[in-house]
């Protein structure tokens, strides 16, 4: 018996007991029934009374009419219990992932549901009957589920609605319409919206669902398996905008009569199986994105009309037989941006004309029988293809439009005049440059009718839309920001947003469910143009601390109601119940400390893959670590950065070691630091800090290193350690980085990209070989399929590579730009960004390949040494290939080795050979002399094979 179950049954007894009991009561008991098959609803749902701030309820008179829980990581299944909330007027759901199985048929008891909303969850099966029950439902959207068998002829009986929206699904069958008694989508005379693309719906498109008395202004039907001829009818709907049949099998004319569709927008008819002429559109005034490709219309002269369209932004007519020569009062209409007439008989010469228009971007003329260009010197702005065409085969003064270079999109919303804060953790720099945790997910639009998705001037019209939205209701809204649009095969246009918190670094539960039904609910519009768009929200995970209440609170639940539910006959079955109870709770608080220690099984010996590989690693004690470290005392504490302080400790092998200990703020989640540990213990190579060990213990996170006797590059740099680098040493110094790089990027599979390489992080040991150290952000490319990762951005001003603090895309040569500004620090002894000046601008900005040393004497740190720079130009160009803006220009880690390994060839070092130890231990040494033992200005001794001075022992 379940506890819900308990709760449910102790209810019945308290109704049964108490004189009349209360409706109220009825849906708690609803509620917790609910709660019984769902994971994950919020914390604060605890209590008698859910109408007493449950978060996502709502009520009136102590009734629940609304549920509103759109991206709280809900999972499980929704019970048939949910049909007994008979005051519901309101369901929402959206973007929980794992909530799966089927929408139960009493869904059809909630007579006064007027919105019904679950996109983007996992509900599977039919869509039921029932669902036509739904008398004042006004808004229905079922999208992005896995819902299949077909749409049932009952919703049809739905004659208030206004919106339905059943896309992304995988429904089959016909659309259906009345038939006699039987009802079906032509009844819904209030329907603005039928959204039903991408699915896996057949037959014809009865021409019942058009007609005068519909009000549809949004007809999508894309992506399914539609057969049979375009309705006449169609021509009958004035109200429409956007019409997407595009992607079926349609066949037969398109029928004349759509020319009297005068507010259409968008007419996407391309892929199908269309024939016949072209109907003449000279009426549709409103039209601006037109596609009728690849379809298997007569060969046709390239119509004139379509000049005629005045609105017109986009003309796509791919394989569709056109011949003849495109006339160039085209390219005058005054909104033109893209025209894609690809794989057609167009022949003669390309005219755009002088007085084209300026919004013009593309002119794909791909595959074609173009012999001359009129505009041959370049047409400003405008991207020209004529790949695959006679005037191709010229072979001078034709590379500028006969390449096929795609032409990509980009965009991301920019500071809003400040400097982007550096974040910690999961945090993100806000347009305002404001560290926060945003609340983020994919918005899609599925027929703009623009299409110069380069023009910032779109993103900037749907951020202020979305800001007035989250203002005008008065959400904790700071800011929000675009990024990485991009078109899908299905030519919507999909971006990620982030919606950022003001006032605080992260949203409360109401904060993400009222943002999360703004948008699923439609509340948000568009700007005009933009067409229909959905909202596809990721699972936010940045409640404060105070709302991650454990499981274990919620059942204060059943102390109320045992309270109130005692009468004397009840106690025994009581007691029995309690028993059960305790019984649970046990198994439960087991659970509870299994999940609060992840390593608690590491030390079994089990054959289990949920055991991380620790090779050597292994699990100290906090008593132990503070043993070692001398109780942490100042003595040992030798450095501190973001994360906490490192202490130096000895094992009582006499071995030293580094413990870096994490302050409470910047405690990892559990499985984070796992995943760190797993990480760490994955790599072992000469040129990277090695782990030995770590402590998950007493609320503490500490990770075990090996101790590097020389501290950092960047305080040998600044002159701090009294450690001599000259020009050799740091060759040295950057081969091993890179080698270390090398190894994480080419040799570890998945590989490592370190993601915050500076001369922080490399630390040199008693041979002043480099290691490189701080794995805290390193990102493994486990679980990505492409060669890059899509992730917050993270790392250190000055040592971000740009393209990916834009693109935030993660690639390995990201690490080669940090690896870059490094070997420029190499060489100046400068930090990369001081006092506005960028390290990367300096250099370039000086370079002279004319000069000696490049011309960058005054940069130069003079600690280098005055001797000959062997291979100073060799390692400057490779510094500057390093730092390249694009990534793609960049070498990759392993060719960087082979370089400097040649210039330290050509300065007659072997690159291969190891440097010996000198000392023992540099504290030995240092106890009996002042000064360090690699701070001497000798000369190396090259035939001794000894790269360093040699020490005398003291
Ligand atoms: C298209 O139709 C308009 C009127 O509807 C007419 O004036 C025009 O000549 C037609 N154009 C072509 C090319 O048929
Ligand atoms: C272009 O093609 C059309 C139709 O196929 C033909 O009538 C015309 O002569 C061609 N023009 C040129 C310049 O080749
Ligand atoms: C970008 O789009 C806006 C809005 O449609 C338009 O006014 C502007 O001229 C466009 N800018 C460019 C460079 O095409
Ligand atoms: C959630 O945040 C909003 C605004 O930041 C605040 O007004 C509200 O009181 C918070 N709610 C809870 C339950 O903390
Ligand atoms: C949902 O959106 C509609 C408009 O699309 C609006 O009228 C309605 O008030 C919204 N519902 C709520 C509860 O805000």
């Amino acid at each position: 018996m379940s506890e819900r179950m308990l709760v449910a049954l102790l209810l019945v007894l308290n109704y049964l007991l108490v004189a009349g009991g209360e409706q109220a009561n009825g849906d708690l008991a609803t509620l917790l029934s609910l709660m019984d098959t769902l994971k994950n609803t919020p914390p604060n749902w605890v209590g008698s009374d859910p109408c007493d701030g449950w978060e996502g309820i709502k009520c009136k008179n102590s009734r629940v009419t609304s549920i509103t829980l759109s991206s709280n990581d809900l999972a499980g299944q929704l019970s048939g219990d949910i049909g007994s909330l008979s005051e519901l007027e309101t369901l929402d759901l959206s973007y929980n992932k794992d909530l799966t199985g089927p929408l139960p048929q009493s869904i059809g008891e909630l007579k006064k549901l007027t919105t019904l909303i679950l996109i983007g969850c996992s509900f599977n099966g039919p869509i039921p009957d029932s669902i036509g029950n739904l008398q004042e439902l006004l808004f229905l959207s079922l999208n992005s589920n896995s819902f299949s068998g077909p749409i049932p002829h009952s919703i049809g009986n739905l004659s208030k609605l206004h919106w339905l929206d059943l896309a992304e699904n995988q429904l089959q069958g016909t659309i259906p319409v009345s038939n006699g008694d039987i009802s079906g989508l032509d009844k819904l005379h209030h329907a603005k919206h039928f959204h039903l693309g991408k699915n896996n719906l057949s037959g014809r498109i009865p021409p019942q669902i058009f007609s005068s008395e519909m009000a549809l202004i949004h007809v999508l039907l894309e992506s399914n398996q539609l057969t049979g001829n375009i309705p006449t009818t169609l021509g009958l709907v004035q109200s429409l905008e956007v019409v997407r049949l595009d992607s079926n099998s349609l066949s037969g004319t398109v029928p004349p009569n759509i020319n009297n569709l005068i507010n259409v927008q968008d007419l996407l008819l391309s892929n199908n199986k269309l024939s016949g002429f072209l109907p003449n559109l000279t009426g549709m005034n409103a039209l601006s994105n037109l596609d009728m490709s690849n379809n298997s219309f007569n060969p046709l002269d390239f119509p004139g009309w379509f000049s005629t369209l005045k609105s017109l932004t986009t003309l796509k007519m791919e394989r569709t037989q056109l011949q003849g020569q495109v006339p160039n009062s085209l390219f005058r209409l005054i909104n033109l941006q893209t025209v894609v007439l690809k794989d057609n008989l167009i022949n003669g010469t390309l005219d755009i004309g002088s007085s084209y228009s300026n919004r013009l971007r593309l002119v794909d003329l791909e595959t074609n029988s173009i012999v001359s260009f009129e505009q041959n010197d370049g047409v400003p702005n405008v991207k020209i293809i004529l790949t695959d065409n006679p005037i191709c085969q010229q072979s001078e003064g034709v590379e500028s439009y006969c390449s096929s270079s795609q032409a990509s999109i980009s965009y991301s919303t920019q500071p809003n005049h400040c400097y982007p804060a550096t974040c910690s953790s999961e945090q993100i720099s806000s347009p305002n440059c404001i560290c926060a945790y945003p609340y983020t997910g994919t918005l899609a639009l599925r027929a703009p009718s623009f299409s110069d998705f380069n023009n910032k001037t779109y993103y900037s019209m749907l951020e202020e839309g979305l800001m007035q939205s989250f203002k005008s209701h008065f959400l904790p809204v700071d800011s929000v920001s675009l990024s990485q649009p991009n078109v899908d095969s299905t030519k919507y246009l999909k971006m990620n947003l982030q919606v950022f918190p003001s006032g605080q670094d992260h949203f409360n539960r109401t904060g993400t469910l009222s943002i999360g039904f703004l948008l699923s609910n439609q509340t948000f519009k568009p700007p005009k143009g933009f067409g229909p768009f959905y909202f596809l929200a990721d699972t936010y995970e940045h409640y404060g601390s105070s709302e991650r209440l454990t499981e274990s609170s919620k059942s204060s639940n059943i102390g109320i109601i045992i309270g109130a539910a005692v009468g004397g006959s009840v106690l025994i079955l009581l007691l029995l119940l309690a028993g059960l109870y305790a019984f649970r709770q046990k198994k439960r608080a087991e659970k509870a400390i299994d999940q609060s220690n992840p390593f608690r099984r590491w030390d079994t010996v089990k054959s289990n893959t949920e055991i991380p590989q620790l090779k050597e690693a292994r699990m100290f004690s906090f008593e132990e670590l503070k043993k070692y470290a001398k109780k942490f005392s100042q003595d040992n504490d030798i450095g501190s950065g973001g994360f906490g302080k490192v202490y130096k400790g000895t094992l009582p092998n006499g071995k030293l070691i580094a413990i870096k200990r994490a302050q409470k703020e910047s405690m990892q989640g559990k499985l984070e630091f796992k995943a760190e540990i797993e990480l760490l213990s994955r790599v072992h190579h000469k040129n990277l800090v090695s782990l030995l060990g770590f402590c998950f213990e007493q609320g503490e996170q500490m990770l075990v290193y090996e101790y590097v006797q020389n501290g950092s590059l960047k305080d040998a740099l600044i002159g701090k350690s009294g450690i001599k680098l000259d020009w050799i040493r740091r060759l040295r110094v950057a081969l091993g980085t890179a080698r270390g790089l090398a190894y994480l990027h080419e040799l570890v599979n998945p590989p490592i990209i370190h993601r915050d390489i500076k001369s922080n992080n490399v630390l040199l040991d008693d041979r002043l070989n480099a290691k490189v150290s701080d794995f805290g952000l390193s990102k493994s490319m486990v679980d990505s399929e492409k060669d890059h990762v899509t992730t917050q951005v993270k790392g250190t001003m000055g040592y971000l590579d740009p393209e990916y603090y834009m693109s935030q895309q993660l690639t390995e040569k990201s690490d080669v730009y940090s690896f870059g500004v490094l070997m420029l620090e190499l060489i100046t002894a400068r930090r990369p960004l001081e006092r506005g000046r960028y390290i990367v601008k300096e250099v370039s900005n000086a370079l002279d390949k004319t000069k000696e040393l490049y011309g960058l004497h005054e940069i130069v740190d003079p600690a280098i040494g005055l001797s000959t720079l062997n291979g100073f130009d060799k390692f400057v160009d490779m510094s500057m290939r390093c730092v390249e803006e694009s990534g793609c220009d960049r070498p990759k880690m392993g060719d960087v080795v082979k370089e400097i390994e040649n210039m330290l060839k050509s300065a007659g070092i072997n690159p291969i050979d190891e440097s010996p130890s000198i000392s023992s231990s540099y504290e030995e040494v240092s106890r009996g002399s002042s000064s360090h033992p690699y701070n001497s200005n000798e000369t190396f001794d090259m035939s001794a094979g000894l790269p360093y001075p040699k020490v005398d022992p003291v």
